[in-house]
C-alpha cells in the first residue's frame, strides 16, 4: 500500500490545496493531510479542529483521504505513519527555493522518504490562504478561491475576530 503525506498549515484550505489532495489521492493509496500543530504563527484565522473539520467537510467524498495534525518534524510523522512519500504543490518559481531546500533537509533526515511535487494547476498559480483571508477581510468574493461549502466560515470568523 502507497501512503502519502500532504502537509501543510490549511489556514484555511483552498481550492489550490483541494486540487493537490485530490490529484494525490488518484495516485496513492491512502492520503494523510496533515495540519501542523506548533507552527509558530502568530495569529491564525481557525483553531487546530476548527481547520480539521473543514478539511473533513471537503474531503468528504474522497475515500482514502485520512485529516490529520502532527508536531515536530515532518519526517518523524511520515515515518510513523509509514508514508511513502510527501506531496507538494508547487505554484511557482518563488516557491521553488524554499521547497528545495525543505526536500533536501527532510532526505538527509529520512533518506526512504521521497519528497514529490505536483504543479499546481495554472488557475490556482496565484492562490494562498493567506490572499484568501486577505480577500475575504474586505467582504469581496472568494468563490474562485475556496470549497464554496466553507465560505461562510471564513466571512463568519473574520467578522467575529473584529469584534473581539
Ligand atoms: O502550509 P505551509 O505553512 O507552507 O506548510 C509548511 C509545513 C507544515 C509543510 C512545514 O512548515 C513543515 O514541514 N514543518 C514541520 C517541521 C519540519 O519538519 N521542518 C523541516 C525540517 S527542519
Amino acid at each position: 500500500m502507497k501512503i502519502a503525506v500532504v502537509p501543510g498549515s490549511f489556514d484555511p484550505v483552498t481550492l489550490g490545496h483541494l486540487d493537490i489532495i485530490k490529484r494525490a489521492s488518484n495516485v496513492f493509496d491512502l492520503v494523510y493531510i496533515s495540519i501542523l500543530a506548533n507552527k509558530g504563527k502568530q495569529h491564525p484565522l481557525f483553531t487546530i479542529p476548527e481547520r480539521m473539520e473543514l478539511l473533513r467537510r471537503v474531503t468528504k467524498d474522497i475515500d482514502n483521504v485520512v485529516v490529520d495534525t502532527f508536531d515536530g518534524l515532518l519526517v518523524d510523522y511520515a515515518r510513523e505513519k509509514k508514508a511513502n512519500a510527501i506531496v507538494k504543490g508547487l505554484r511557482a518559481v518563488t516557491d521553488f527555493e524554499y521547497e528545495l531546500q525543505m526536500a533536501h533537509i527532510n532526505r538527509k533526515l529520512a533518506p526512504d522518504i521521497e519528497t514529490m511535487f505536483m504543479m499546481t494547476r495554472g488557475k490556482y498559480s496565484y492562490l494562498s490562504s493567506s490572499i484568501v483571508k486577505e480577500v475575504a477581510s474586505y467582504k469581496a468574493d472568494i468563490s474562485d478561491l475556496v470549497p464554496k461549502e466553507i465560505m461562510p466560515d471564513i466571512y463568519s470568523k473574520l467578522n467575529s475576530n473584529k469584534e473581539d
